[in-house]
Parts: structure tokens; sequence; C-alpha cells
């Protein structure tokens, strides 16, 4: 199905750039078939007249991110995109890939990590998840929207070798899957606001990444519409309910900055969109029940858990006394607030029902019902009635973290560390047992230092979706044994991460760290952390041997060695591959990771992982050539269970032509 420009008016293309209404895009006088976009990347959410439809809340990507599995990825976004489907949704509103630069952003649990590799890798096959049932995306928000504090205002002032090789790769690599939309940043970069930014919509995403789709703004980030479709975004949401926009873009025409020849190239953009809807029409088909999505929400959930710490491997639950307790013992927060917030009408059990199903005649759970959230005097009977179970108990599981009112978007976090009524929650019952469990929801890392050493065992569930429930019964009974690692660094404190508690100024905020961020900043600098990039314990034990790196070219090798499963429960393995350039002309993260692979290893089972590297692997950007170049010398491959767990070590050297290299300086 192809639509002609000349089908419509001048009057009709001037309003085809901008919406219909808050959801829609213009129809030409019935022309066109309506297009509906949707938020949102954990489920959709769809409002009609002022009511939120009831869709399957999915694992955050946050979480579904420590899963370190694409495949995972894929079926959330293929779950969702049914439910798209099932409500006449054309175009989802995500994936957002923006790296988590400070563990403050709000809005950390809608984005993966603090690494463009993973991050990329996640969401690429997320998108492919979603597009393949014909339903549309929006990889979001380009670019460099890293936290809420005045998102609609300050300038996110970064240097072109840090924006290309932290900010850049992760939207690089996802537009390998052809999302249908990429969506504009509120926030100005280097001082011009992202929608009418040219050379960040068309030198960058146009022209050097190549995407020739559908740019659209994020809502209400379009400041003039002529400008904006001089800097080759195609379509301002929502509508501006007057005649606001087609006034810009005429007031572009009439003083002649603006012609309509580039008025046709965007309104062929908003075309093209139209296009692909109907031609998805023709065959997609909602296949999938509430039942089936619900069932794909908690075995994504399952391996997105991650457990950091399990002192005399008190997890997996033996059974005995288990007390259960914490503000959400009872339903566990399924995600974080604001456009991505999910209206799920599913009600899980507590979960000592949960647990106390799987674990069976072995074990007594009691349910402490908590108060964390009411008035002080509900609270100190809450206190008094966990304290006395604690004291009876064998185990006491905490479940705590934030929730959609302390993660969200349009603010940040003040603090990484838990609310005081959880801190102090788990360092009373710890008085009183010494076997205490935390389960930590959240949307990113936490600053644990004042209650961790009181604890056997920690897990970190993170915003696991409404299957959450089912599935942290899962590992803490054992009947899952936890794969997640993390896609986050969690520092022991907010003033050991590269940005501390700064924010910006509210006009500006540099990115000064430059390219040192997360386990770049952490590693580089030698500073210790609570838990790396990468960390995550299993109910297995892993081995590593055997590392072999094959040259196949001067820049591509693969890397390959045996992991073998040396205990005696099944397992999944995340390894993870980091290369370190030893000696470069620039300053350059001590290692970067460039590889993983999740291995599914039985009891006593061994298999041979293999992870190419290519020029990319080793390259830096280079702002004086303006392209990515691979400097000649020594460059060291680890092999790790986690960014400081490195289990195998090698070493290559890259020889290229002379013609190809510049002046090498030493580094002092
Ligand atoms: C919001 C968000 C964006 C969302 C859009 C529509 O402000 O920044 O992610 O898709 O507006 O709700």
């Amino acid at each position: 199905m192809k639509y002609d420009l000349k089908q419509f008016t001048l009057e009709e293309k001037l309003r085809l750039l901008t919406g219909k209404d808050s959801w829609r895009l213009y129809d030409a006088n019935g022309k066109l078939p309506e297009v509906f976009l949707a938020d949102g990347p954990h489920g959709v959410r769809k409002v009609v007249d002022g009511q939120t439809l009831v869709a399957t809340a999915m694992p955050n990507i946050s979480a579904l991110t420590n899963s370190w599995d694409p495949s995972l990825a894929y079926l959330d976004g293929e779950t969702i995109g049914d439910e798209c489907i099932a409500r006449d949704v054309d175009v989802l509103l995500a994936l957002g890939v923006n790296i988590k630069r400070t563990p403050l952003c709000g809005r950390n649990f809608e984005y993966s990590s603090e690494d463009p590799f993973l991050a990329g890798a996640m969401a690429k096959a997320y998108i492919e998840g979603v597009q393949s049932k014909g339903v549309g995306t929006s990889l979001k928000h380009f670019a460099l929207n890293n936290r809420e504090y005045e998102r609609l205002a300050q300038s996110s002032e970064v240097d072109d070798r840090t924006f290309h090789e932290i900010y850049l790769p992760a939207f690089e690599t996802v537009l390998e899957a052809k999302p249908w939309t990429v969506m504009c940043s509120y926030n100005p970069v280097n001082g011009i606001w992202a929608s009418e930014n040219e050379k960040l919509l068309k030198g960058v995403l146009r022209d050097e990444l190549g995407y020739n789709g559908l740019i659209v703004s994020d809502w209400n980030a379009v400041h003039h519409s002529g400008k904006a479709a001089k800097a080759t975004l195609d379509l301002r949401m929502p509508s501006t309910w007057d005649d606001t926009a087609v006034n810009e873009l005429k007031e572009g025409l009439n003083e002649g900055w603006l012609t309509e020849e580039e008025i046709d190239e965007r309104v062929c953009k908003v075309l093209e969109l139209v296009e692909k809807k109907v031609n998805a029409d023709k065959t997609k088909k909602s296949v999938k029940t509430k039942e089936e999505n619900h069932a794909a929400a908690v075995k994504i959930a399952q391996d997105s858990i991650v457990l950091l710490k399990n002192e005399d491997d008190i997890l997996p639950l033996k059974g005995g006394r288990i007390a259960i307790g914490g503000q959400f013992a009872a339903k566990p927060p399924f995600g974080g607030g604001g456009s991505a917030l999910v209206n799920s009408d599913y009600a899980p059990r507590n979960l000592a029902e949960e647990l106390s199903e799987r674990l069976g005649d072995g074990a007594t759970v009691e349910f402490i019902r908590d108060y964390s959230d009411t008035v002080h005097q509900a609270r100190i009977r809450h206190t008094s009635s966990l304290l006395s179970a604690a004291y009876e108990a064998d185990t006491v599981v905490l479940c705590v973290g934030s929730n959609a009112q302390m993660d969200g978007e349009d603010f940040d976090r003040t603090t990484i560390r838990l609310s005081p009524v959880h801190e102090d929650i788990i360092l009373n019952t710890a008085k009183y047992n010494k076997n205490v469990v935390v389960v930590i929801y959240g949307g990113g890392a936490v600053d644990m230092r004042a209650w961790i050493g009181q604890v056997k065992a920690v897990v970190f569930a993170g915003f696991l979706g409404e299957g959450g429930q089912e599935a942290v019964a899962d590992v803490l009974s054992g009947k899952v044994n936890p794969s997640g690692k993390l896609s986050e660094t969690f520092p022991l404190c907010l003033e050991d991460t590269p940005t501390g508690a700064d924010t910006g100024n509210g006009f500006v905020e540099r990115y000064a760290e430059g390219v040192l961020v997360g386990y770049r900043w952490y590693d580089t600098k030698g500073k210790d952390v609570l838990f790396p990039f990468g960390h995550g314990l299993s109910y297995a034990d892993f081995e590593y041997s055997d590392l072999a790196i094959e040259k196949k070219s001067e820049t591509d090798y693969e890397v390959s060695f045996t992991v073998k499963n040396v205990s005696a429960v099944d397992g999944k393995e995340i390894s993870q591959v980091y290369v370190r350039d030893v000696m470069a002309t620039v300053e350059r993260p001590e290692k970067e990771l460039k590889g993983f692979a999740k291995t599914t290893l039985k009891a006593g089972e061994s298999k041979r992982v293999c992870i190419a590297l290519n020029a990319r692997s080793f390259a830096f950007w280079s702002p004086a050539l303006e392209k990515w170049y691979v400097e000649s010398g020594a460059f060291e491959i680890y092999v790790g269970a986690s960014s400081r767990d490195i289990r195998l070590c090698g070493k290559i050297e890259i020889d290229l032509p002379k013609k190809d290299q510049y002046c090498k300086a030493f580094k002092a």
C-alpha cells in the first residue's frame, strides 16, 4: 500500500506533521486510517476516555536486563506486542535505551544498563520481539536523557568521544532491528533542544547511523514545528489542539528557511509509517491468552532475579519456621511510575502463601502483615509482631525497597539507600534473628552498608511485573536456581559514583566523567564497590578453563572457553568477555564489556562457549579522525563471571598497517 503526496493538499500535509490528539496520527480528513501510539515498555498503557485499559504487567527492562538473556527480551517484546494487537495499538512507545549514568535517575527502572553493549543487545531483541507481531516501536529517548531533574530544560553537554562510545552504541545496535520510529528526548543536547537539533537528528541519527524511519517527538518536546521539521523531526506529539504547529510550519515556508520539498520529505515519513501499519494489519493477529502472558511474565522474572549474597547457603530455604514480613511481602510493586505504569488487574498471593505451597510440610510459614506505609502507631504494632515472630522463627524473609511512588518519571531519587523505615525493620529484625533474608524491589542500585552485615542473604528482585511474587517464591524455595547478574554496579555509596549527588544547575549538566561511566569508572579509579557490574550468585558453582583466542584477521578473533557446572544442581551461568587496551594514546577504561553468553548447564555438565570479537571490540572513537579507530598494540582479553571476578585472561597483539596508524604518545 503506497500513498501518493499528490492525494493531499498543502494544508493536509502540514497537519500530518502533528498528532490528531494525545495518541493518534492525523487522518487527513479520512484519507488515512487511524494509527494509534501507546506506551509503554513494560506493558500496554492505552488510555481511552481517561481510562487505562487493563494489560499484563511484564518485568521492567531494568530487571529483565539482569537476565542477560536476549531470548527473554524477545519473548517480553513479543508478549507486549500481542497485547498491543488485542487493544488496537499500532506503535508501542518503547524501548528506552538511555544509559544508567547515575543511580539517582528516577527512570532507571525504564532503562537497561550502565553498559551500552549489554543495553543494546537486550533492547534489540525486545524491539525484534514487538515488531515480529507487526506492531511498531519507538526507540527512545534520543538522546542523553540520563536524569529526570529539569529534563525539559537542562542541556546535556557531552564531548564527541563520550557520546559515541557510551551514549550512542545502544541506539546504534537497536537500529539494526529497524524500529518503526525513534523518539527524540526533551532535553537540549549541547545547547539545542533535541527536537530541533539538526546535527543530532539529521547529522548523527540519519546520516551517520543511517536511520531512515520516522522521528517522533517526546510528548510536548517540540518548541517550534518549523524548526523541528528543518532538523528532520517528522511528527510532533501530541496535538497542539489549535493552529500553532501549522502556523509555525507556515512561518518557515513564508520566511523561506523551510521549503515545501522539506515538508514533503517529512510527510513521506508519516505516510511510510501509516503504510507499515496498513501492511501489518493484513496479517497481524493476537494469539496469546491472558494466562499465557502472565506465564511469560513469571518465566522472564524467574531468570531476572539476582542473588547478591548467600552466607552459609541459607538459600534456598530449607524449611522450619519461616516468618515473612516487610512492606512488599503481601503485594510487591510491579514497576516504576509514570508513562511506563501498567494497569494490571493481577492480584498476587502473599509471599507466605506462595512459599508455603512450594516448601510443603517441612516448613511453617507465617505472614506478618506490614504497616510500613501507614501511621506511626500501626507501624509500632507491626514491628512488635514482626520482632516476636522473628525471635521464634528459624529464618525471616523481609521484602523491602521502592515502588512506583519512589521510582518514577519526572523526578529523581535523592538517595540510593532504602527508606529509614525499611532499614529499621531490617536492623531490628536482625537483633532477634541471625538468619535474615532481604528481598529488594526497585529500579536500581541500593546502598546497603547500614545493614548488609547483619543479614545472611540479599536477593535483588528489581521490578518484576505481575509475576514477581511467584518468581521470588520459586527462587527462595529452590524451585528455580537464580541466574541473574547485575546490569549496573551497586556502589558502596552515592559519593563514590561518577556524579555523586550532582544534578546540574537546571540549565546545563556537563558529562565531565567522560567515558568513565559505571564499572568503567569504579574499575579505572580502583574504587571498591558493594556488588560489581555482572555479579550474581547461583545455587550451583561454575568453573572456567581452556581459554583459546583464535585469530581470524588482524581485528577479528574468536574467544572460546569451557564452563563446567561442578555442583549437584542444574543452573545457568552468564560469562562475560571484557577487553583492555593496554596502552593507548587516549584515556581508555580499565576494561569494557564486548561479549557475553548465558549457558544452561546440568549438574556436572561442561560446555564450550564461543564469543566473537571484531574491530569495534578494540576501537575507540577518535574525535580527531571522526571515526572508530583501532590502535595497534597489545590488548588483554578477560573472561569473567563478573567484571571483578575474572576467571581467564589472554593477550593479543594487533599490528595494523602503518598508513592507518597515527602518532603514538605513551601514557605518562
Ligand atoms: C512521556 C515520556 C515518554 C512517553 C511519552 C508518552 O513524557 O517521556 O517516554 O512515551 O511521554 O507518554
